[in-house]
């Protein structure tokens, strides 16, 4: 099948294309091209974390402090209660991104108000990540390690909690100088309580608009055209608006939930679909590829 891009993972049977010609011309002309000029943007929570583990849901960023100590009794009923209403509905392929929108701003809206009424510690939020289930995918090393190695920007993009998020990649050892975040930032005051989050919110839905208010770290890497976008949901696929002058991208999506209701959709917009593939073996490949490792 593809007969010039030697990537045997891309048979893998977690893996769907629509059209694998088109995803094999556009990598091989991002080979071509050197992975000098090639930026990586992620999203976090269910694209670089496990969506599942041993049959257990794995938490997102705003989970892990959900489910912590940190957060009173009646407080995490009410967390719940919204996890309840609004996952459901961010998952919902009979509804339009239009009729999600002002809903998912609803649900991070309502959950940010109670965190805020938490007084939440900065000073604990380590132990809080320390302590929970977060996993990041297998062979999450790998990936951290060689675009580190390679020099290869990775853009981190996430609605989830950047204070969060960096502690996972902190904890996991990976979190390299060629890592750069933009999420939902909290806000603590002089003595370290949360009161706020800071700047604009991103949540599933805009993060064209989150991409287009960083303009800069975009302009910095205007000699990397070419780019590898992985996220879990169509509202990822915005992520790379910002970028500059680009060239090709190849697309991940990893489909983790509501399987057959999605995959169409899912084809439609990701090049390459990965279904209930709780690894990174897959945009590994792909990296070694683009490197020359392969
Ligand atoms: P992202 O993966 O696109 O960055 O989005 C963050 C995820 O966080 C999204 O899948 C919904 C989830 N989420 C929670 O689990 N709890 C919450 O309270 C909120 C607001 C979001
Ligand atoms: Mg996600």
């Amino acid at each position: 099948m593809l007969s010039n891009v030697k990537i045997p993972e891309l048979s893998n049977p977690s893996v769907y294309m629509k059209n694998p010609k088109r995803v094999q011309e556009i990598l091989q002309s991002m080979v071509k091209a050197g992975s000098n000029t090639v930026q990586v943007i992620s999203d976090f929570d269910m694209t670089l974390t496990r969506f599942a583990f041993n049959g257990k849901r794995c938490p997102t960023c705003h989970n892990i402090l959900d489910n912590s100590k940190l957060i009173s009794e009646d407080c995490k009923e009410k967390l719940k209660e919204l996890l309840n209403i609004y996952y459901p509905i961010e998952i919902d392929s009979s509804r339009s991104i239009e009729e999600k929108l002002p809903l998912m701003v609803e649900w991070w809206t309502r959950a940010h108000e109670l965190l805020v009424q938490q007084e939440i510690r900065k000073d604990l939020l380590a132990m809080v990540v320390r302590e929970s289930d977060a996993m990041l995918r297998d062979g999450y090393q790998l990936f951290f390690n060689h675009l580190h190695e390679h020099s290869i920007p990775l853009l981190i993009f996430s609605a989830g909690i950047g204070d969060i998020l960096e502690e996972v990649i902190l904890q996991a050892g990976v979190f390299h100088s060629n890592v750069k975040v933009f999420s939902n930032y909290m806000d603590f005051d002089e003595s370290g309580v949360l009161r706020a989050f800071k700047g604009e919110l991103i949540h599933i839905y805009n993060k064209r608009e989150g991409a287009l208010l960083n303009t800069g770290h975009f302009q910095e890497l205007r000699t990397r055209p070419n780019v590898l976008l992985m996220g879990d949901s169509l509202g990822d696929l915005t992520m790379a608006d910002g970028v500059q002058d680009m060239e090709n991208i190849v697309k991940i999506g990893f489909l983790n939930d509501k399987v057959e209701e999605r995959k169409q959709s899912y084809l439609d917009s990701y090049d390459i679909v990965l279904v209930k593939d709780e690894t990174l073996e897959v945009p590994n490949a792909i990296l070694l590829y683009l490197t020359g490792n392969k």
